[in-house]
């Protein structure tokens, strides 16, 4: 029987993973077969037949048609198509938020929130469509006007991952879609049902709006195609969230054909609490930040940095709040529940691995630190304190809820010892001191993409550009100006004199 949440998103238990646009989906049965898990309890939740070689040749063209038409739509009314895919997403919310809970995992308000954050990406995406701005120069030739204009780039694959397996989509195709370009998505073969449901609902959106195909889908039974899409020069910008092993990879192949890439790559993000901090709001945003989608979010609080004068009662209070939270963790689509089981079993070994190291490195476990004897991938979320910053496995991100506590003097000490890691996305820290806030924000404060005060480390906001630096990969999508990204610039001089002046003073007479 087709699970009644796949049912009421109109899914059924065979579905196609491949949409060729002109409102077909291909029939293809003989690529192979993705078969996501219900993490819940190990069971298979339906087939997704994964695309061809052929559907993905046929992908391309016409996706190349449709942007010879949509570069030159007006970007007003590019985000008229967006405003029409948020719409749909507002009347669906609730079926697909309960979709991403129960193929993923995290919990139904976190499920709910990710389809909240596709929303809001649309609404900002309308918006920006009027904003595309280029500046205006003043030429250093008389007679001469200098400025920049953007214009669409082309083709923009998305490669995302299972722990957002919707959101990470909005934020490239709607941008990518308002700035003009098509996209093509390759999502997580973890999270294809996800894929399938929010290309349903924002295509069917556009067809009934009268607009062109501007997103397609893929699914890989493999590596091969995925690999073959990285390489595609048709593929102006390859836009990857995932692990910074396949980052680094995904970087070095689409710079090698001087392609753009932007790349959302691993975080081993930390909270510094202060003396001064508010301990009514440290406490949960650190739970919440390391706990929240059983700690596989990129941004998820992975260490914690504690003044040792407050250090006892913090972990105290950790501990007492985790024990809470082990009440509540069961299946993510009731909403009761704060934690729902890991995506996969390797997700679980990767937890148990590092347990293991931390403990043999010498950590002491506070809390947790098992799996749950119940079926699924369910885990106990764990406090490892005792070891140093440079231990491996703290040096390590590892998707799973691990929060290694230190201890820690003076706050230039904490500061160092949270940039001193591979990876540079998030950070925050928790203070009532103005000048340590100051201090964390300054050049010579946190060196992470993002930098929060008197808030956790994850749940950024849609407006704001989202990206790390070092190991994370340099990107920057989402809010603020990341649509550049999307675009290509292009300066133009425009002489409306009777001379032609050259520039740096140069004569060239002839
Ligand atoms: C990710 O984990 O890949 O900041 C994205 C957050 C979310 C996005 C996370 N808005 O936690």
């Amino acid at each position: 029987m087709t699970h009644p949440v796949l049912a009421a998103l109109g899914l059924k238990d065979n579905e196609s993973g491949t949409y060729l646009g002109h409102g077909e989906w291909a029939t293809t049965a003989d690529a192979g077969v993705l078969e996501p898990i219900n993490p819940t309890d190990g069971e298979v939740l339906a087939r997704v037949q994964a695309s061809s070689q052929r559907d993905y040749d046929t992908i391309v063209e016409r996706a190349q048609a449709a942007f010879k038409v949509w570069r030159t739509t007006p970007a007003p009314r590019r985000g008229e198509a967006i405003r029409l895919c948020a719409d749909a997403l507002r009347k669906h919310k609730d079926a697909l938020g309960s979709l991403v809970a129960l193929e993923m995992g995290k919990s139904k308000p976190e499920g709910d929130g990710e389809v909240q954050e596709m929303i809001d990406i649309g609404d900002f995406a309308v918006g920006l469509s009027r904003q595309l701005y280029g500046l205006t120069m003043h030429s250093e030739r008389p007679g001469h006007r200098m400025y920049e204009q953007w214009h669409p780039l082309g083709l923009v694959g998305i490669i995302s991952a299972f722990n957002f397996p919707v959101a990470v989509w909005a934020w490239n195709s709607f941008i990518a879609a308002i700035c003009g370009d098509i996209s093509i998505w390759k999502p997580s073969p973890k999270t294809p049902l996800s894929a399938v449901a929010s290309m349903k609902i924002c295509n069917d959106a556009l067809r009934a709006g009268g607009f062109p195909d501007l997103f397609f889908l893929f699914n890989d039974a493999g590596t091969e195609l995925a690999s073959n899409f990285v390489d595609d020069k048709r593929i102006a910008l390859v836009s990857f969230t995932g692990s910074t092993k396949v980052g680094r990879h995904v970087g070095e192949r689409v710079a090698r054909r001087m392609g753009r890439s932007l790349l959302e790559l691993g975080g081993n993000n930390a909270i510094i609490v202060d003396a001064t901090a508010d301990l009514k709001l440290a406490i949960p945003a650190i739970v919440f930040g390391a706990v929240g989608t059983a700690g596989q979010r990129c941004t998820t609080t992975r260490r914690l940095f504690v003044h040792e004068s407050i250090y006892d009662e913090v972990l105290a209070k950790l501990v007492t709040a985790y024990k809470q939270v082990e009440k509540k963790i069961g299946d993510p689509t009731d909403p009761a529940n704060l934690m729902g089981p890991l995506n996969s079993q390797d997700g679980v070994q990767a937890y148990l691995d590092a347990i293991a190291k931390a403990k043999a490195a010498g950590g002491k476990v506070e809390t947790g630190g098992e799996r749950i004897d119940r079926k699924g991938n369910f885990v106990l979320p764990a406090i490892v304190t005792g070891l140093s910053n440079d231990a491996e496995v703290v040096q390590t991100e590892t998707f799973a809820p691990i929060l290694y506590v230190m201890k820690f003097k003076q706050l230039d000490e904490a500061v160092d010892l949270q940039n001193d890691v591979p990876q540079g996305l998030s950070s925050s820290i928790f203070t009532a001191n103005l000048k340590a806030a100051e201090a964390f924000l300054s050049a010579a404060g946190s060196d992470c993409g993002i930098a929060n005060v008197n808030i956790g480390t994850s749940g950024a906001e849609i407006g704001g550009a989202f990206g790390g630096e070092k190991e994370t990969g340099g990107g920057r999508e989402s809010g603020s100006d990341a649509w550049r990204a999307y675009m290509r610039r292009q300066t133009n001089t425009i002489n409306y004199s009777d001379a032609l002046p050259l520039a740096q003073g140069i004569k060239f007479d002839l």
